[in-house]
């Protein structure tokens, strides 16, 4: 009777995506093999997230998607824009039973589909929209006791700014930190600590906080501003001089950031103890702003 009834609440349930115009069921969404986003990885994206069915931080998600395809010369539709993207989103929200709890929102604009060439495709060409939501948990244990990571190569390309779909080198960072039983991959590039292969990354040396400044080899993190600003209100400063390879066994504290991972406190690099083992009293206080801005509602 259970199972039965269980099966039946599972066809009740939408799972609708966003394709081009249309919402359809994920099951029916399809895009062409000759996608340039198949094919080159020629797009970019951005993730979101809701709670209580409120997305956070939209407007920032908005300017950075804006800048994402300027970065790449993608010209959307004249319908188009990052904001009724979003405004899809909360439709879809709406639609997939998702406005209790938590929820992400993920939207992926490529170049279109044409004939393979490495330029662009003729004038007049489409770009390609998919947008999806899906059910989130946070990590609420791993933020509790702290995360382990492992220190990799960045191997990345020099417009790391622009929230591109080419996540090769990021995909190879984070199956090398799971391979170690690790959560996060901290990518080093010219001897300093850039980000996490999906996260931006904070340190304390000396009692000071630093962290990577906004330039080309990192993506400015929507999390990484908001935590800049919230922590600037309660008096800490932050310092964006990048840490070094030689610094970081002075570290006292370490944790990243973004929007699937809030503040995540690492306690382990590398296979050793940073500072005593357990999250710093920095990271506990920033964890502690950003989950009241988070709750308090977004926009
Ligand atoms: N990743 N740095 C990189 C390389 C990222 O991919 C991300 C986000 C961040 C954090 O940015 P934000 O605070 O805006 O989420 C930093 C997303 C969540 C992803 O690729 O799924």
């Amino acid at each position: 009777m259970r199972v039965q009834r269980s099966r039946c609440e599972d066809r009740l349930k939408k799972d609708l995506v966003y394709v081009n115009g249309k919402l359809l069921p994920r099951a029916d969404a399809v895009v062409s093999v000759e996608d340039r986003g198949f094919v080159f990885g020629d797009g970019v994206y951005e993730v979101l997230r809701a709670i209580r069915g409120r997305l956070f931080a939209t407007r920032f998600h908005n300017e950075r998607l804006s800048r994402s395809l300027e970065g790449v010369r993608i010209k959307l539709g004249a319908k188009d824009s990052p904001s009724k993207f979003v405004d899809v989103g909360k439709e879809l929200l709406r639609e997939n039973g998702l406005l209790d709890g938590e929820a992400t929102l993920y939207i992926q604009v490529t170049r279109g589909a044409t004939t393979r060439a490495h330029y662009f495709p003729p004038e007049g060409t489409a770009p390609t929209v998919y947008i999806s939501t899906a059910r989130f948990t946070p990590l609420i244990e791993l933020a509790e006791k702290g995360a382990a990571a492992i220190t990799h190569p960045d191997l990345r390309w020099g417009r790391c700014d622009l929230k591109t779909l080419n996540l090769l080198p990021n995909v190879l960072a984070s199956q090398a930190a799971k391979e170690k039983g690790a959560f996060e991959a901290m990518l080093i590039r010219d001897g300093v600590v850039t980000e996490g292969a999906k996260t931006n990354f904070f340190g304390v040396v000396d009692g000071t906080l630093r962290t990577h400044p906004s330039d080309n080899h990192i993506l400015p993190g929507i999390t990484r501003s908001v935590l800049r600003d919230l922590a600037a209100d309660i008096g800490i400063g932050l310092d964006e001089t990048p840490i070094t390879v030689d610094e970081i066994p002075g570290l006292s504290e370490l944790f990243i950031t973004g929007t699937t991972t809030d503040v995540m406190p690492v306690v382990q690099l590398d296979g050793r103890y940073v500072g005593d083992g357990k999250p710093g009293e920095l990271t506990r206080k920033l964890q502690r702003v950003l989950s009241e801005s988070l709750a308090s509602g977004g926009d």
